[in-house]
């Protein structure tokens, strides 16, 4: 059992929890995720991580409360402890060499970038990090941003903190502005890492984007994860999760996350799908 050490409400939406997993603290990666399940009966869901102390022997997942499952994670407390804690899984996002990177977080995916940013800060990267939320009350990891980068930039919809606008908006003014990105990573919605790669294509900036498909196994065996990049199918937990943004076919990705829409909700209202 790996239990769990702290639990804090980051916002009405979305739980920080701290788990005791020694083994994967020491090994996992930026980029990388676990499965885990609460209990015997329960489904195997991915998260990525978001922080790590291998001396601690504690990782930092942060979750919306969106599925059955993470309305039920949700609700654990410190104490309590979970079932299975699988991983490090999937491959860790390639940093190393970057010298400008500008990290780009929508909503949840801001705790899954958090990680990569403060790698690439950690090691002499100059490192912007645009985020993006609906508004003030969504922002995620405001001050452990501030602390990690050389730049932050906050986006909301309603203008209620920082600039009014999408990402994309800040993207493009960095670039107008002369910021000499190697490296942008995206982690959001579908969509927006669809219109950062289309931002970032016209001037060749390497753009990784980090695909969150549904995943059953975690292994490559149940074939849940597929990502069309380029002329080939890949899968997100083994090949990925982060793939050339500007080979990923989104609008593919976009049709498989809404094909299992229906079963999620039927979970979620503990009905049969
Ligand atoms: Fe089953 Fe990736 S989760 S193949």
């Amino acid at each position: 059992m790996y239990p769990i050490e702290q639990v804090e409400a980051l916002n009405p939406e979305v739980t920080r929890m701290v788990v005791r997993a020694p083994e994967i603290a020491k090994k996992i990666k930026p980029g990388q995720f676990i499965m885990l399940r609460i209990d015997e009966q329960g489904e195997r869901i991915p998260l990525t991580m978001n922080d790590c102390d291998p001396e601690a022997g504690t990782i930092t997942i942060i979750f919306q409360a969106v599925g059955a499952t993470t309305i039920r994670l949700a609700q654990m407390k410190a104490g309590d402890a979970l079932q299975d804690f699988a991983g490090p899984l999937g491959n860790p996002t390639e940093l190393e060499g970057a010298k400008r990177a500008c990290v780009i977080g929508g909503g949840l995916g801001t705790a899954i970038a958090f990680p990569q940013a403060k790698w690439l800060y950690d090691h002499g990267c100059e490192v912007d990090v645009i985020t993006g939320f609906r508004n003030k009350d969504l922002v995620l990891l405001e001050d452990e941003i501030d602390r990690h980068s050389t730049r932050q930039i906050i986006m909301t919809d309603d203008g209620s903190n920082g600039n009014k606008g999408l990402v994309t908006q800040a993207l493009q003014q960095r670039i107008d502005e002369g910021a000499d990105y190697d490296l942008v990573l995206a982690v959001g919605p579908v969509i927006m890492m669809k219109f950062v790669a289309a931002t970032t294509k016209p001037y060749g900036i390497k753009t990784y984007v980090s695909m969150n498909p549904l995943m059953i196994d975690g292994t490559g065996m149940c074939g849940g994860c597929r990502v069309k990049v380029g002329d080939e199918y890949l899968h997100a937990c083994v090949d990925g999760p982060d793939f050339d943004g500007h080979l990923v076919d989104f609008d593919d990705a976009m049709r498989r996350g809404v094909m299992y829409r229906s079963f999620e909700s039927a979970a979620r209202e503990g009905r049969d799908c």
